[in-house]
């Protein structure tokens, strides 16, 4: 059995938008010499795991994201037992706490000294919490780790992704962000706003309302495509040829899943592998087929250009979620 083998899947029992006519090790290219960060990936059970190992499969040095040295070292672990052919020194531990800024900020800052290019950054890790659960700086958990980490990540990483970008050697479009979105951020009641904090921590009827923590979670799933279009627009601004896009990975049986769904649920057993989970993801990171019309895009399964909500489509709202970031880094002292 190849390394990959449980990536080739059968029927497209969902009907995605695109069915799965492609494979990682026919379809995507060779990464050899390209440098990439997959955060929220340090476990096989879990998407991020096996978006690292592709991408470890296909050549590329992967920084593997998770908020403790035991965990990652763990998921390196795991990979290199699966695929004893590939070199440990590609798997390099980046060890941040989502939910701690001030980490987060620093381990990037590390990562400017140890490297000379970052081709694609993947802000997938994620959660779902049962608790509104603010933080000091006024923030609930699911966008403090959903969103502001990553925006954390992508201000912080620019001086060696745009290089890598604008450098003469890489070609047009290869250097990409991808924020891992979900088709949860369709499922939220409107109206809701990002202009205040008291906006972001919108409780969605709170525990008198059995939806709420979904709706908290697509609320942030949100948060992620209009970021994905501010940057986007941002980075077109200043001539930065990065594409910035956000994948709805599927539904897809994972750690986080199944504390959700439960195990052996409708729900559940209706779900792809984690393995096919990191697919989307992939295809927005390092596809060859990923061009100008995927720019800003929400993307679905198994790599289509899709259409998000009127909410995610709303500049404004795409601003006021920017502006309010930056008053709370500000306030954090990290910007
Ligand atoms: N599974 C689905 O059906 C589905 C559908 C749509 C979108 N998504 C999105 O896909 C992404 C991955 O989801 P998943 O299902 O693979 O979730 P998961 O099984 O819960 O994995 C999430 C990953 O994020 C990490 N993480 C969470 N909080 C962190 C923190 N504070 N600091 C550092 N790392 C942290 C976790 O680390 P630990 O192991 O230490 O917790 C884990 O590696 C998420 O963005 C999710 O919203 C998933």
């Amino acid at each position: 059995m190849s390394d990959s083998s449980n990536t080739s899947v059968g029927p497209d029992k969902f009907h995605y938008s695109r069915p799965l006519d492609w494979s990682p090790t026919n379809d995507l290219p060779n990464l050899k010499g390209k440098v990439g960060i997959v955060t929220g990936g340090n476990s096989l059970d879990s998407i991020g795991g096996n978006i690292v190992h592709q991408l470890a499969l296909l050549g590329a040095k992967v920084y593997v994201g998770g908020r403790s040295s035991e965990r990652v070292e763990h998921g390196i672990h795991s990979i290199l037992t699966t695929s004893p052919s590939l070199a440990p020194a590609n798997l390099v531990p980046f060890v941040a706490d989502l939910s701690n800024w001030t980490q987060v900020k620093q381990r990037a800052e590390q990562f400017l000294q140890e490297e000379t290019r970052l081709d694609f950054l993947i802000n997938n890790g994620g959660v779902w919490t049962d608790d509104l659960d603010i933080n000091e700086f006024g923030v609930n958990a699911d966008l403090a780790v959903n969103h502001i980490a990553h925006f954390v990540l992508t201000q912080t990483l620019p001086p060696l992704l745009s290089k890598t970008a604008l450098s003469s050697s890489t070609p047009k479009n290869a250097v990409r962000i991808v924020n891992v979105s979900s088709n949860a951020h369709s499922i939220i009641p409107q109206p809701t706003s990002f202009a205040t904090l008291a906006d972001w921590n919108n409780d969605f009827g709170g525990k008198q309302n059995q939806w709420s923590p979904a709706f908290r979670y697509g609320f942030s799933k949100a948060a992620n495509i209009l970021f994905t279009k501010e940057l986007q627009r941002r980075l077109d601004a200043e001539d930065v040829p990065i594409v910035v896009t956000a994948p709805h990975p599927g539904s897809i049986l994972t750690t986080g899943f199944a504390k959700v769904v439960g195990v052996d649920t409708e729900e559940w057993k209706n779900s792809l592998p984690a393995s096919q989970g990191a697919l989307t993801p992939l295809w927005c990171a390092v596809s060859e087929q990923v061009d100008d019309t995927c720019k800003g895009r929400y993307i679905m399964p198994f790599g289509v250009v899709a259409e998000n909500t009127e909410f995610c489509d709303d500049e404004t709202e795409a601003k006021n979620l920017w502006r309010v970031t930056e008053e709370v880094l500000g306030s954090a002292k990290l910007l």
